[in-house]
C-alpha cells in the first residue's frame, strides 16, 4: 500500500525505514519519505508508534515516537 503518494513510498518502505532505526518523521525524511505535502504524516506517525509499542529493545525511540503522536493528537 502506498502511504506516501508524494514520493511513492509504500508500507513496507517505510517498515524498512523504521527497521533500519528510523524512529521520528525526520528520521524518515532523512529517507526519503514524507518530504513534500505532509499528508502522510498522520500515517508516518501511526506507524512509528505502533513499531516503539512492539519494541521494548529501545525505551528512547518509544519515547520519541510516543511524543511524535501526541503531536500528532493535538
Ligand atoms: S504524501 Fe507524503 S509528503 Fe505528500
Amino acid at each position: 500500500m502506498i502511504v506516501c503518494l508524494c514520493r511513492a513510498k509504500s508500507d513496507r518502505d517505510v517498515a524498512r525505514a523504521i527497521d533500519d532505526g528510523a524512529a521520528s518523521i525526520a528520521d524518515l525524511q532523512r529517507c526519503g519519505i514524507g518530504t513534500d505535502c505532509g499528508s502522510c504524516h498522520g500515517m508516518l506517525r501511526m506507524m512509528l508508534a505502533e513499531a516503539a509499542a512492539a519494541s521494548a529493545a529501545c525505551p528512547e525511540c518509544s519515547e520519541a515516537a510516543a511524543d511524535d503522536l501526541a503531536a500528532a493528537s493535538a
